[in-house]
Formats: C-alpha cells, structure tokens, sequence
C-alpha cells in the first residue's frame, strides 16, 4: 500500500508529494515538529504534543497555520487512510517558503508549510528491549542553548546516535558541564531506592509530554520525584536508570558507558512505570 502524507491541506501517495527547495524547513532548519503515537489506532497524549507544538510556534514567531480541530482531524485522516493499528504520526510546520535564500525572516503573511505522515510500528507497544533494556554511552551535548524548542535542527542528536551505534551503545546520554541533560531523542532518569532524579525543566532540555505523564503516575504511585541534574557517576550508582519518549514510552536504560546499572538487569521500578504509562495512556487515547 503507498503511504498517504499530508502537505498544506492535501493528502497524496508519499511519491507525488513536493516541498519547494526554498522551504526555510529545507534551508535553515526553520520549522518545529512533534511525534505522536498511535495505539490501536488511538493517538496518545495528543493534547499535550498540541500544547507543545503551539508553544515551539510561538517562541520562533511563526504562525500557527491550523486550529486544534484541524491537527486533530488530519492525524486521525492520516491513521485511517493508512490503515495505522500501531505507530507514529509525524508532524512538520516551517516558516514556509518565501521563494528565495535570505538570513531575513520572510514577510508576514507568508503560509507556513505543515507536513504530516504517518509510520507503522506493529507491536510498538511489545518493543522486545523492554525486556532487556538499552545501554547508554556519554557524549558531550553540543546542542544550541534553546532544546526547549522542538526544532527539526536534529543533527547533532543524529551524530550522537552514530557515535552510540559506533561504541555498540543503543543510544547517548548528552553532559553538560558534567550533568546529564538528556538522550538523543528522549528525557533521562535515574532510581535510588524510592527516588526518581530527572533534570529540571529549562532551555536545556525539552519538556517531554511523556516526562509530565510518567511523573505524574510516579506521583501517584507513592514515589519521590527529585527535579534536579544527575552525573554519570551517580547514574552508574543508581539502582535503575531508563529514558522516555512518545515512540519508546518507558524503555529501561542497563548500561551506562559500559558500566551496569544496579543489576545489569530490567528493574521492578522501570517496569511497573512502563506499565502504568501504557495502561493510563491507551486509557486516555482519543
Ligand atoms: N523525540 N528530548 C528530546 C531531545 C526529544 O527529541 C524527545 C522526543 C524527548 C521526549 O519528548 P516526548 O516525551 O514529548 O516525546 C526528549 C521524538 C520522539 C523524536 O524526535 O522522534
């Protein structure tokens, strides 16, 4: 089956869809996404990426090109035209094409470009390293100094992937002045006892819609959440460490430079909060 993306209102087989090569998406890395997943044919904390996406538009003064309803009708068109059970939406807005190369913003009034499309991950749920978990190697994070703005600017998560996959790592923790502030594409933690650490929100990190979920139901569930930076000594020493994200939800992290976290193993605390996520999220899908 050819897969259905949507450009600027039309939906299209992926093969006759265009973007202008003038696109500030293109040029200049100028555009903001968001990545939503699908469960059984149900987007998950829809809402949240929504509130996420506005808030990256308007930090960049780009417009927003469509209302609430009409995100929510084109993600919900795009995982029916292409039959999706399990999987992701993508979603791209750029400041649009104003038809030639300039470092000036283009006049107002020139039409943001939005792109959509969809991946299916069968069993997205069911990822067998949950059971295993990642392992994780360090890198400095060379990112520029606004990660709270979810930029499609993603070289250098992608050449900390490559430097992961190289060491034989699944994925890179990045440091910063000595702290984690996050993974390539995910938010970090550690578990000391009752004790969940995750890095504090600012312009360092993005403020993960999964970060929000997973540490209200720790919340919830009796548990102490710290705000705070974490090394990668203290991560070592931790008794769990694991990552969130909307394609990985809850995925446990059991190796850290090579170094095994407490056991080596898939711990109880990582576990239970990858179940509660899934069970309270297919719950709350729309
Ligand atoms: N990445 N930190 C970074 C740098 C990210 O790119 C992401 C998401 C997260 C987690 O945010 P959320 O829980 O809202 O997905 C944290 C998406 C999944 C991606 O780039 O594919």
């Amino acid at each position: 089956m050819t897969r259905t993306v949507y450009v600027n209102g039309d939906y299209l087989p992926e093969s006759e869809a265009r973007v202008s090569v003038f696109d500030r998406g293109f040029l200049m890395a100028d555009g903001v996404y968001e990545v939503v997943s699908v469960l059984g044919g149900k987007l998950i904390d829809f809402e949240g990426h929504m509130i996420r996406l506005k808030r990256s538009l308007s930090e960049l003064a780009i417009a927003n090109p469509l209302s609430d309803d009409e995100y929510l009708a084109a993600h919900r068109d795009l995982v029916a035209r292409n039959g999706i059970t399990d999987g992701l939406v993508y979603l791209q807005v750029t400041r649009g094409n104003p038809g030639d190369r300039d470092f000036a913003y283009p006049p107002e009034g020139t039409a943001p470009t939005v792109v959509m499309f969809t991946q299916s991950k069968p069993g997205l749920a069911d990822a067998p390293a949950a059971k295993t978990g990642w392992s994780v190697v360090s890198v400095e994070d060379l990112r520029w100094g606004r990660r709270d703005i979810k930029t499609v600017q993603l070289l250098y998560p992608s050449m900390a992937k490559m430097e992961a996959k190289a060491r034989g790592a699944d994925d890179a923790w990045m440091v910063q002045d000595g702290h984690v502030t996050e993974g390539t594409s995910n938010n970090a933690y550690i578990v000391k006892g009752n004790t969940i650490v995750t890095r504090q929100l600012s312009h360092d990190i993005l403020h993960g819609i999964t970060r929000a979920a997973v540490l209200r139901f720790a919340a919830e569930a009796q548990m102490q959440v710290e705000e705070r930076p974490f090394t990668i000594a203290e991560a070592q020493a931790a008794d769990e460490a694991f990552i969130t994200s909307a394609s990985a939800f809850v995925m446990p992290v059991v190796r850290i430079d090579g170094a095994a976290v407490g056991s080596g193993k898939v711990g109880p605390v990582v576990t239970r909060l990858r179940e509660i996520y899934l069970e309270e999220s297919r719950k709350a899908a729309i």
